[in-house]
């Protein structure tokens, strides 16, 4: 029996079983926290991955053990050939889930729910038409919000992405929270993480345990239930009692969960990131173009994969702009 361990193994014996492909660096919004307001320059088209090539180099990591691939951007779905990509990525037999703004989900439901494709996260941070306008800098509430609507009448749970910002949307919490008491919802809660140019401080962050205390004042410390977490949960779960929706909280900045990580991503530009933190990148797509074996390098880059938040293991090492603006802003990763 072949007892080396799997490729996608780290040096603290963390196994790798999905996969996060970027799809593109465009999106149609321009939310403030994950694109600089100039906008970011764009890599040319030749240098993206094709839709064939990201099957194949998705085939590839399914052949190395990965279970679960959830297609971001960017925005996903703003890529033309997107209902190419997730048929042929739907031939590989793994979970595939996406994460999206919502916008252009009515256009492309029909085809993922044939494909059985109903993992579907969509980012929302304010319930007011006004403030999402200031959020995103573009107005397309009304289309988001039909669709989650839409999503809700087809799919057992629709999972909305909230990034809290203080002074922005903290206040809306308990109004998210509300949706939940007679709706099939998931609301994430997702602490405001520093990228390059996104104007992150300290100040604007809303920590998990303001949001637990700012709910136990609201609802009574007695209906705040937590739930379990799945093994490799980056959310701790929660629900009030007796409603029929739950929430969970992501608090990458005061309470990361790197322990259990299983994740890794592609970016739209054939890169490989060993976290959503690291800033050093191993390049696959031209390898790959050139015939060359990747295997190596993928290995390689995962046995340098660092224990916490790419090597930013304190809150201040992730505070220090010199660190954090090292990695790319949020829209060239990928969520
Ligand atoms: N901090 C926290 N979450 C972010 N996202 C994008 N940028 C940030 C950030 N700076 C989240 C969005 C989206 C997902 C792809 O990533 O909520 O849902
Ligand atoms: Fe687009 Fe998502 Fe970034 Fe907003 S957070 S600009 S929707 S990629």
């Amino acid at each position: 029996m072949d007892t080396t361990p799997p490729i996608l193994t780290d040096s603290f014996q963390r196994k790798h079983t999905y996969l996060r492909i970027s799809l593109t660096e465009k999106c149609n919004l321009r939310c403030t926290y994950c694109m600089p307001a100039a906008g970011i320059p764009l890599t040319p088209r030749a240098h993206l991955m094709s839709a064939d090539e990201v099957y194949k180099l998705a085939k590839l990591f399914v052949h190395h053990g990965v279970t679960k691939i959830r297609l971001t951007g960017g925005e996903p779905l703003v890529r033309k050939d997107f209902e190419t990509i997730v048929k042929k990525l739907a031939t590989l037999k793994v979970e595939i889930a996406i994460t999206t703004n919502g916008i252009l989900l009515n256009k492309h439901l029909p085809l993922l729910l044939e494909l059985g494709i109903t993992n579907i996260t969509i980012s929302i941070d304010s319930l007011s038409t006004e403030k999402n306008q200031l959020i995103t800098r573009r107005d397309y509430f009304d289309a988001v919000w039909n669709n989650v609507k839409k999503m809700q009448t087809l799919v057992d749970e629709v999972k909305l992405n909230v990034v809290l910002m203080k002074g922005v949307n903290d206040n809306e919490i308990c109004d998210f929270i509300e949706l939940t008491r007679f709706e099939n919802l998931k609301i994430r809660f997702i602490e405001f993480m520093p990228f390059d140019g996104n104007q992150w401080n300290t100040e604007k962050l809303v920590k998990h345990a303001e949001i637990i205390n700012m709910l136990h004042a609201h609802f009574g410390a007695k209906n705040v239930l937590r739930s379990t977490d799945a093994p490799n949960d980056t959310s701790r779960n929660f629900k009030i009692q007796g409603f029929k929706g739950n929430f969970a909280i992501i608090s990458s900045v005061t309470n990361p969960f790197c322990d259990t990580c299983n994740r890794i991503r592609l970016t739209a530009d054939g890169k490989l990131k060993n976290c959503l933190f690291s800033s050093s990148e191993s390049e696959l797509l031209n390898d790959f173009r050139n015939g060359l074996d990747i295997t190596p390098k993928i290995k390689l880059a995962m046995l340098s994969k660092k224990r916490t938040r790419g090597g930013m293991d304190t809150i201040e090492k992730l505070e220090d702009p010199e660190l954090h603006s090292k990695n790319r802003s949020m829209i060239a990763i990928g969520g």
